[in-house]
Parts: C-alpha cells; structure tokens; sequence
C-alpha cells in the first residue's frame, strides 16, 4: 500500500513521544515532520536515541522553518489554544489534522472560553469537528477532516457509562466519578506539583470541582443519555507513570448484575479493544499499560442501588497518541486496527 505522510507538531512532549513510540512500527503511516522549538536542529537519534526508522530525521521549529508541505495529515501534541491556530492553517490548506488538545471537543464556545479561559480564534471549524471516540464515532471520523481527539479522563469515563446509558440503566440525578491518574497525564513541562518528591510516596486529589474534562464528559454523556448529565468529578494524582484507573458510581432500578454485564459485553462484541472483565474481577492499570485497552469491572450494591463500573486505561496510548493514531487510520481509509495490533500490554 502506499505510504501517507505524517507529521507531529510538539514532539519533544508525552503524546508527542508516544506517537513517536506508535509511528516507529506504523506500517503506512511515513514520518516526515518533527516540530519542536526547545529540541529543534537535533536529529531524534539524538534526543530519543531509542528511536530507529526515523533516527535522522531533524526536528525543526515550526515558527522559524515553517510546515512541510508534503505532509498529509497533521498530529497537533500542543496545548489547547495553540492548537487551534495551527489546525485553522493546515484545514485551510486541504490537510488532515488530529488535534490531541481540548479545542475542538466542546460544541458550545461559552462553554469552551468559560472553562479553559481563552478566546477561541476558529470556532468556524467546530461544527466540521468530529468527537473521536472510534468505539462510537468511527463512521463520521471516516469522512471527517478534523478529528478532536478526546481527553483521557473522558475516554475511561465514556467508554464506561456509554452502555448502560445507552440502555436506559441510569435512573439518578447525577453520576459521581472518582478518577486516578499518573503524572504524565499532566504533561512534560515542569510543574512544582509534579515534581518527584511531591508525587512520589504520596496520593492526593486536584483541581477539585473545577477539571476541565468536567464539560466534554457531561456533553457526551448528555448526547448518549439523550438528556442532560451532570456528574461529580474528582480526579487525583497517582505516584505513577501511566494508567487511569477511573471508579463511577450510578444510579440504577436494574437490581440483576448479570443482566447487566450482558447488555456491557453486547454493546462491545465487536470491539476488540474494550473488555468487560467476569465477575468479581476488577480492572488494574498495570494491564493496560502501553496498549489500547479499556478495560471495564461491574459490581451492583442492591442497599444503595448503585451500579459501580471501574475502568482502566493508558492515558498516553489509549487516552491520546494511541487513540490519534486510530483516528488517523479512519480518516484515511486504513482499518482502525491498522499498526495499533500488539494484543499484550508491558506488565509488570
Ligand atoms: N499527557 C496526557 O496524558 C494527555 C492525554 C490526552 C490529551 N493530552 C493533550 O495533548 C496535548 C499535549 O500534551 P502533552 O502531555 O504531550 O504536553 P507536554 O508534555 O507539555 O508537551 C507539549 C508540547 O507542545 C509543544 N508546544 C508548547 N507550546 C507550543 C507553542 N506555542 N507552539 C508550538 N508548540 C508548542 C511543546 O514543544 P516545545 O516547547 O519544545 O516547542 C511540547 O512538545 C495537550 O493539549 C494535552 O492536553 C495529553
């Protein structure tokens, strides 16, 4: 098949270097372009000297040597409202972008200003934005352009509820999530809170009430639920690397477990990605570490008629640079499986 030229923009980051680690073994995919303004001029052996297919490619500054026009579709591993200058630029000129930021997820824009305190510079291009979650999506991703690649809270929170909302299970005024992740999840610039010492031998929660996956869950869960969800979301910091282990709590009249991981493991039959674990057996982020996976563990408390669904995932493959690499896959017509087939995460 012939090859389809990519590009990342922001690889000197976690996603960045994540997609780096995917595209390595990519069997169409053709890494043309490497953007980086603090790494630009090294070549990646240089900096990433675990890198082979690509080792003497240059990383160059996108703001001083511009983009490579023979690039067909674009990764955007840059923070929200950068990334909406760069996909209005690559759009415009007939390139395909996945942009891994929050700046094309939300579909309301006081919503968007509101929470991430920017202007948005493109709200023009929103509407044509596809939410990408291939599990639900993967039709219009396909004939999409521009994919928002979603969050990575969101994606272990979505895949979770998606089944038992879509079912009509959920019978409560709010959902309440208590999520975990590790401290890639907060990115590679340096921060005091995620120091070594201060994550390291210790667990603590953030961003309380106020974490900006808070809108992009509610939207979606709104859209499946076909009503509007609110949920109570707490997120904390794990002395970890990767993984987030998300644990949801949600109303429910349906009081058989059993019935319930049936209509779970129906909705996801032909996903190979998302498993529903037997009963009595509960997600660990050390099993979906590096992969694709999403793995989900059901229990129902009868005293408090609550359904408990803990999902497990990879925030930087299967939360981010992973999940862009399928979405990538579907907007050019590949098999969403396509250069993503290891079946065995890295445990221990
Ligand atoms: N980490 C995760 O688990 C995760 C999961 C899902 C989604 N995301 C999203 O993915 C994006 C990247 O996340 P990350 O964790 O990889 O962040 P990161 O480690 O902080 O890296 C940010 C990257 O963006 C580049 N960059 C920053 N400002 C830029 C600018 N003004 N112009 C051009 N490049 C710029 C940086 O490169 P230079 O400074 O070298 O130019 C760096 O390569 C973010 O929007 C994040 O919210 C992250």
């Amino acid at each position: 098949m012939k090859s389809i030229n990519v590009g990342i923009i922001g690889v000197s980051g976690y996603t960045g270097i994540e997609l780096l680690r995917l595209l390595e073994v990519h069997p169409v995919f053709n890494l043309v372009q490497v953007t980086s303004r603090k790494l630009a001029k090294n070549t990646l052996k240089t900096v990433f000297p675990f890198i082979n297919k690509y080792k003497d490619l240059v990383i160059t500054d996108s703001e001083i040597d511009g983009f490579n026009s023979e690039v067909d579709l674009f990764f955007l591993a840059v923070p929200h409202g950068t990334a909406m200058d760069i996909a209005k630029k690559f759009v415009a000129q007939g390139k395909k972008v996945v942009d891994l930021s929050a700046d094309f997820r939300l579909k309301d824009k006081e919503t968007y200003e509101g929470w991430y305190n920017v202007e948005h510079r493109a709200w023009e291009l929103v509407p044509q934005a596809v939410y990408g979650l291939p599990e639900l999506y993967e039709q219009e991703i396909r004939s999409a352009n521009l994919v928002a690649n979603p969050g990575c809270y969101p994606t272990s929170v979505i895949l979770a509820l998606y089944p038992a909302l879509k079912a009509g299970l959920w019978d409560g005024d709010k959902i309440v999530i208590d999520a975990k992740s590790g401290s890639t999840g907060a990115g590679r610039s340096p921060k005091e809170n995620i120091l070594f010492c201060e994550v390291n031998d210790n667990f603590f929660a953030y961003n309380v009430g106020q974490h900006r996956h808070t809108p992009e869950i509610e939207q979606e869960l709104s859209f499946w639920a076909h009503k509007s969800v609110k949920v109570l979301f707490t997120t904390h910091l794990l002395p970890i690397n990767r993984g987030i282990l998300s644990t949801i709590y949600l109303g429910t009249k349906e009081l058989d477990l059993d019935k319930i991981r049936a209509i779970y493991q129906d909705c996801y039959k032909d996903k190979r990605w998302v498993k529903v674990l037997d009963k009595s057996i509960f997600p660990q982020v050390r099993w979906v570490r590096g992969s694709m996976y999403c793995l989900l563990g059901l229990v129902l408390d009868k005293k408090t008629q609550q359904l408990v669904v803990v999902s497990a995932i990879d925030n930087l493959c299967r939360g981010a640079s992973g999940q862009a690499i399928c979405n990538a896959n579907l907007l050019c017509g590949l098999d969403m499986h396509t250069g993503l087939e290891f079946e065995v995460p890295l445990v221990p």
